[in-house]
């Protein structure tokens, strides 16, 4: 089968953690012959916004609409405001393809280092379903005397009952699939409107799922929990900003941000999805070589995973694994010396030798 797949490569070390995860998805075609990958690539990012004045193309949006997926490394360069950079690219594809869901495994791989003590790789195992449309990220709000004394800016939460329902239900369906726990962060103690109608559309969903046991914290006392008991959390669901949160929180009690992956999902595949590091660009070390790819590659087992995949999708991660294990290809955020594309190189060559 053919996959048409977007790359928007971007900024920093976009380019670069892009490279190795286009010559996994290559390899992985050239050894099935039933896959097909076709790949444009899109210059899109700051460089492009530097020159041209905006970040990607008046009809961006639809040229994208006609790829099955699009594979994107990471978007921002101090040279560009971030809520510019942000907000006309990342941003503006998730809210446009309605990819309301962003999954983000939480998970310690065997191998991989964590900071927490007393802690084997199967006692961190959590995804979070975290809400990618609206919340705190709705871009609403007003900016009211700009420049004098007085001014005043609003930055407006959004919760509809339509965008708290569909993220909640699909975490309960993926909890009652997998049989595990559902968790959901809020913070209604102090956000009185939208995270007490958070409560509320959890409670009134969890009723559909009597089989599945639920939970519910308060964002401070999780992000607690989740340091000092991690192994509590399965499925998680949570707001776009808190979600966005715990999940660099997770990245660090997991191996940290070369290896944390997320998938935008637009569940009713009437858009394309978009898989992509969770990192960001990494000014402080872009053009080095030495950015970790781990992260892109989990992305390809997600953008697998999606295409149907399973088997591949397991393989990727499992040869990640045997990458952290074995401790000899590594990039220097986990204490090798290997450059960004001989971790690409090592990741081929234990898939298909
Ligand atoms: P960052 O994730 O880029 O970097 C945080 C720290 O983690 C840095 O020390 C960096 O060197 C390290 N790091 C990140 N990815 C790594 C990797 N693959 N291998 C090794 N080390 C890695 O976060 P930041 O510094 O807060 O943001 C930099 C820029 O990226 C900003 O413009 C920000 O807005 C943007 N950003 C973009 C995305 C995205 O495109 N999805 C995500 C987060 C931040
Ligand atoms: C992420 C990033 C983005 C987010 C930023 C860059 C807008 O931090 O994907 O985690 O907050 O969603
Ligand atoms: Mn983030």
């Amino acid at each position: 089968m053919k996959h048409k797949i977007a790359v928007i490569a971007g900024d920093g070390i976009g380019p670069e953690v892009i490279n190795e995860g286009l010559k996994l998805l290559k390899s992985i075609s050239k050894h099935n012959k039933d896959i097909e990958f076709e790949f444009e690539e899109f210059p899109w990012g700051c460089d492009y916004y530097l020159e041209k004045g905006y970040m990607m193309p008046k009809d961006g949006i639809e040229t994208l609409s006609k790829f099955d997926a699009v594979f994107l490394g990471a978007v921002g360069d101090p040279r560009v405001p971030d809520h510019i950079s942000l907000w006309d690219l990342l941003l503006v594809i998730r809210k446009n393809f309605d990819q309301y869901i962003n999954l983000r495994p939480v998970r310690l791989l065997k191998g991989a280092p964590c900071p927490l003590k007393d802690i084997e790789s199967g006692d961190i195992n959590m995804t979070f379903v975290r809400e990618n449309s609206e919340g705190e990220y709705a871009g609403s709000g007003s900016w009211l005397y700009k420049d004098k004394p007085n001014e005043v800016v609003i930055q407006d939460g959004v919760f509809s009952r339509v965008g708290c329902e569909r993220v909640i239900r699909y975490a309960f369906e993926l909890a009652r699939r997998e049989k595990k726990t559902l968790t959901s962060i809020s913070k209604g103690n102090a956000l009185n409107y939208s995270m007490v109608f958070w409560d509320k559309i959890f409670n009134e969903v969890s009723k559909e799922y009597p089989d599945v046991k639920t939970y519910s914290l308060l964002v401070d006392a999780a992000s607690m929990m989740m340091v000092l008991r991690p192994k509590r959390f399965e499925i998680v669901v949570t707001s776009n900003l808190f979600g966005d949160i715990l999940t660099d929180l997770g990245a660090a009690i997991s191996g940290g941000m070369g290896l944390a992956a997320g998938a935008n999902i637009n569940p009713e595949r009437k858009f394309p999805s978009m898989f992509e590091p969770i990192h960001g660009s990494a000014p402080d070390i872009a053009g080095k070589q030495i950015a970790n790819p781990l992260a892109t590659f989990w992305s390809v087992s997600q953008m697998l995973e999606y295409f149907g995949y399973d088997e591949l999708s397991k393989k990727v991660i499992s040869a990640i694994e045997t990458i952290l294990c074995e401790k000899k290809v590594l990039t220097p955020d986990l204490g090798g010396t290997a450059t960004t594309s001989e971790v690409g190189d090592e990741i081929v060559r234990i898939m298909f030798s």
